[in-house]
C-alpha cells in the first residue's frame, strides 16, 4: 500500500544562511508560508529587521557572518539552546565579486573562499550535531560549477567545491544512518542584488538571455520552490542530487 509522503514543512525548525537578500530571502519567506519556523540569518541588520517583520511570528532574523567559523560555532550553540534541533538547513550565503585571474590578490581570493567554501563547510560542520533524524540539507551551488564561468573562474571553482562537498555528504554512510539527506540546487542566472550590475545593463542582460534556452533570467522564488521540494518529504528518496534551476542553461 502506498504511504502518504506529506510535502508540508509545518513545525519544522529551519535555518537559512544569507537570508537577508535574494535567493535566501525568497527561501525564508517560502518556508514560512509552508508552515516552517524559520531562523533566517545574514549580515545586514537593516535587511534582517525588515525580514523579521515579514516573517511575522513564523520565524526570526538574526545576524550571522559565515566567514567567521567561531561565530558559526557560537551561533549553533545558541540555536541548540533555543530550539534544540534543526530539521532543515539551507547553506546559501555566497559572494561573487568580480575578480580577474591575471590581477588576483591573495586578499581577494581569501575573502571569496572564506564565504563560499569555508563558510559552507563550517556552517554544515557546526550544524551537524543539531541535525535531527531525517533532516534535509540543501547547498546552493551554481550553474558555474557545471559549465564553468569564463571571466569568473575563482567563483566557479568555489561552487565546484560546494557541489563535490555536498554530493559527498549526500551519500555518506554516517549521514544515511541518521536518515539525513543532502542535495544541491544549482541556479542559473537569477535576478537578485548579486546580479544587479548585469541586469541593469541592457546589453549584458540580453547577452546572458542568449545563453539560456528559455531566453530569460530566473526569479528567486523559482529557486526557492526547488529548495522547498528538496527540504520536504516530497523528495524523501533523493540525496546527493544536483537540481538545476537554470532555464536549461547547463544542458546546452
Ligand atoms: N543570483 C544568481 O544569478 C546566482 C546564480 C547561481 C548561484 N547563486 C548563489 O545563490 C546564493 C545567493 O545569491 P543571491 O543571488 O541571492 O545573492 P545576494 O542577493 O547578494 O544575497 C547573498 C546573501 O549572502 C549573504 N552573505 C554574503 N556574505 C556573507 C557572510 N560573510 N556571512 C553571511 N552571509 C553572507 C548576504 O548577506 P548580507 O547582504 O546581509 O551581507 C545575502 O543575504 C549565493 O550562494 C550565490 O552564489 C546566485
Amino acid at each position: 500500500m502506498l504511504q502518504e509522503t506529506p510535502a508540508t514543512l509545518s513545525q519544522r525548525i529551519t535555518l537559512v544562511t544569507g537570508a537577508s537578500s535574494g535567493i535566501g530571502r525568497a527561501v525564508a519567506l517560502a518556508l514560512a508560508r509552508a508552515g516552517a519556523f524559520v531562523v533566517a540569518t545574514g549580515r545586514s541588520r537593516e535587511r534582517l529587521a525588515a525580514l523579521a517583520d515579514e516573517l511575522a511570528g513564523q520565524g526570526e532574523a538574526l545576524p550571522l557572518d559565515v566567514s567567521e567559523p567561531d561565530d558559526i560555532a557560537r551561533f549553533m550553540r545558541s540555536m541548540g539552546e533555543r530550539h534544540g534541533r534543526i530539521n532543515a538547513l539551507v547553506v546559501n550565503a555566497g559572494v561573487s565579486p568580480a575578480v580577474e585571474i591575471d590581477t588576483l590578490t591573495v586578499t581577494e581570493y581569501q575573502s571569496l573562499m572564506d564565504v563560499n567554501v569555508r563558510g559552507a563547510v563550517f556552517t554544515f560542520a557546526h550544524a551537524l550535531p543539531l541535525l535531527s533524524e531525517g533532516a534535509s540539507v540543501v547547498f546552493v551551488g551554481s550553474v558555474a560549477a557545471r559549465k564553468g564561468q569564463p571571466g569568473d573562474a575563482v567563483y566557479a571553482g568555489s561552487k565546484g567545491f560546494v557541489r563535490a562537498f555536498a554530493r559527498s555528504l549526500g551519500t555518506s554512510p554516517d549521514l544515511m544512518k541518521r536518515r539525513i539527506r543532502v542535495n544541491v540546487v544549482s541556479p542559473g542566472p537569477i535576478e537578485t542584488p548579486l546580479t544587479e550590475e548585469a541586469t541593469r545593463n541592457p546589453e549584458a542582460k540580453v547577452y546572458v538571455e542568449q545563453l539560456i534556452p528559455m531566453r530569460r533570467w530566473g526569479r528567486d522564488a523559482e529557486v526557492a520552490q526547488a529548495v522547498l521540494f528538496l527540504l520536504s518529504e516530497a523528495s524523501s528518496f533523493t540525496t546527493g542530487a544536483d537540481l538545476t534551476v537554470d532555464g536549461g542553461m547547463s544542458h546546452v
